[in-house]
């Protein structure tokens, strides 16, 4: 079966993005990061952008009713009629029951959770090489890094204990090459 309404979830650096680029470029459907959002926010010095800003930098998570918001409206695009990839949303069961309601409403409900599973050692070593690539702020200080991994595991993990009594939840090995892992998904959503 092919599955359309999907979240890519996983630590920093897990890949979410690198995989979320290609399975939507495949099956053609909306990809949906709140990370470059916020990114393209900060950039144009919106006050949505200088509110983030704070957050991001640090490695924290910006408010829930912030973010929450933000998708509710990106959520409201006629775009997301064959589906939608959410990438770094849902990061806090907050944000989680959010989501479960907004979807109820627009009846699009989530068909696989995309969980993207990496160690604390490759995080480091991956988001360091993209630091020196793409000057991103929350990459070049190992602080940040470390405070978005214990945010990762304090706030958006319990996110799984949501999803997996629902049965949606994809348990995929991230390690190894991004085609490689890109095969693993590819298989565990069905896709061939
Ligand atoms: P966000 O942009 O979502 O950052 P993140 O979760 O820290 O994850 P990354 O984007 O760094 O990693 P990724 O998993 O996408 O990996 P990627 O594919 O890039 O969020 C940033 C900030 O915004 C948050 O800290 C927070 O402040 C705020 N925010 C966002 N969403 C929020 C929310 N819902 N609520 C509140 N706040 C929110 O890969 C990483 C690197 O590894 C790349 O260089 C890539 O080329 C490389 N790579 C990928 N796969 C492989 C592989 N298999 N082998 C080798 N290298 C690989
Ligand atoms: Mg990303």
């Amino acid at each position: 079966m092919l599955e359309r309404n999907l979240v890519i979830f996983g630590p920093p650096g897990a890949g979410k993005g690198t995989q979320a680029q290609k399975l939507t470029a495949l099956i053609n459907i909306p990809h949906i990061s709140t990370g470059d959002m916020f990114r393209t926010q900060i950039k144009n010095k919106t006050a949505l952008g200088l509110k983030a800003k704070a957050f991001s930098d640090k490695g924290s998570l910006v408010p829930d009713e912030i973010t929450i918001a933000m998708v509710k409206d990106r959520l409201s695009q006629p775009d997301i009629a064959a589906g939608y990839l959410l990438d770094g949303f849902p990061r806090s069961v907050p944000q989680a029951e959010a989501l479960q309601a907004i979807l109820e409403t627009i009846e699009k409900p989530i068909r696989a959770v995309i969980n993207i599973m990496v160690t604390d050692a490759e995080i480091f070593d991956r988001l360091k090489k993209r630091a020196q690539i793409e000057g991103r702020m929350d990459d070049a200080d190992p602080n940040v890094i470390q405070n978005r991994i214990k945010t990762y595991k304090e706030q958006s993990e319990p996110c799984l204990d949501f999803y997996r009594p629902r049965g949606l939840v994809k348990d995929i090995n991230g390690l190894g090459t991004i085609e490689a892992v890109f095969q693993r998904i590819s298989e565990a959503l069905d896709l061939y």
